[in-house]
């Protein structure tokens, strides 16, 4: 598979606190990475380096063939960096479908086609049933969707997902991984996902990468990760 995105060396201080140390990391299209990591291993800082939130120290990214370390968050999101955070930013008092609508207009001016991306959106997130109501009215899982539908409106190609199932339901947590799965299997995208839910990140059967300290500490599948006495004794072994 072709690689989409590559960080070499990338670090970010801030005064005395090294948050990430030279992390060499690597994802292709359509692929599906799990972060995971103890609280202040380093995860949220590495996705806003990403993302483009916070500039890196030193070290460099490179997205589809290109440098884009210097690039803004507007400027990457246009190139197909989108990025979740745990709060969504959904306007409350539109519909769901009002909510997409709006992400789309800027990429789809016609109005046939636009119609048709909504369609394809609302589909992908499972969110048709309820694309009339006023996203205040959704529940809390429905509107981070509603939020990764915004993100596929906005034609986002790496998506960048922080605990995307904070305070969900046991459901809600099982639908969301699945919505995971089919956004990279059937649509293409390609998904890091920073998550400390356990039972979450092994359904998900994906490569693990653990962060410690800011380094990367290992990378494997679940079951490698999981068996592993350090990481155990950094992570798993308080949370497992
Ligand atoms: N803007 C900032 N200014 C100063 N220190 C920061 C800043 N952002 C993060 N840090 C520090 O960097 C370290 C890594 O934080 P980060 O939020 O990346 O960890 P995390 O792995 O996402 O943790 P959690 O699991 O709690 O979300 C922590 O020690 C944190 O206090
Ligand atoms: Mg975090």
């Amino acid at each position: 598979m072709a690689e989409l995105l590559r960080t070499e060396g990338l670090t970010k201080r801030f005064r005395g606190l090294t948050a990430n140390s030279n992390i060499d990391f690597q994802i292709d299209v359509g692929a599906v990475r799990c972060v995971i990591g103890p609280n202040g291993a380093g995860k949220t800082t590495f996705l806003s380096m990403l993302s483009g939130h916070q500039a890196p120290t030193t070290g460099r990214i490179s997205y589809d063939g290109r440098d884009i370390t210097g690039l803004s968050v507007v400027e990457r999101a246009r190139i197909g960096i989108g990025r979740k955070f745990q709060t969504p930013t959904v306007f409350d008092n539109l519909t769901v479908y009002e909510n997409i609508e709006l992400s789309i207009l800027r990429i789809v001016p016609d109005n046939t086609a636009r119609g048709r991306k909504l369609d394809a959106v609302l589909d992908a997130v499972r969110l048709n049933d309820q694309r009339s109501m006023l996203a205040r009215e959704l529940s809390h899982g429905q509107r981070q969707w509603l939020e990764i539908g915004l993100l596929l409106g906005n034609e986002s190609r790496l998506l960048l997902l922080d605990e995307p199932t904070a305070g969900m339901t046991n459901e809600e947590t099982t639908a969301t991984g699945r919505l995971v799965r089919r956004l990279a299997e059937e649509h293409g995208l390609t998904i890091i996902i920073i998550e400390h839910d356990i039972h979450f990140i092994r359904d998900l059967r994906s490569p693990v990468t653990v962060l410690h300290l800011g380094k990367i500490l290992m990378e494997g599948s679940f079951d490698e990760v999981a068996s592993n006495p350090t990481v155990r004794s950094v992570y798993l072994g308080t949370d497992a």
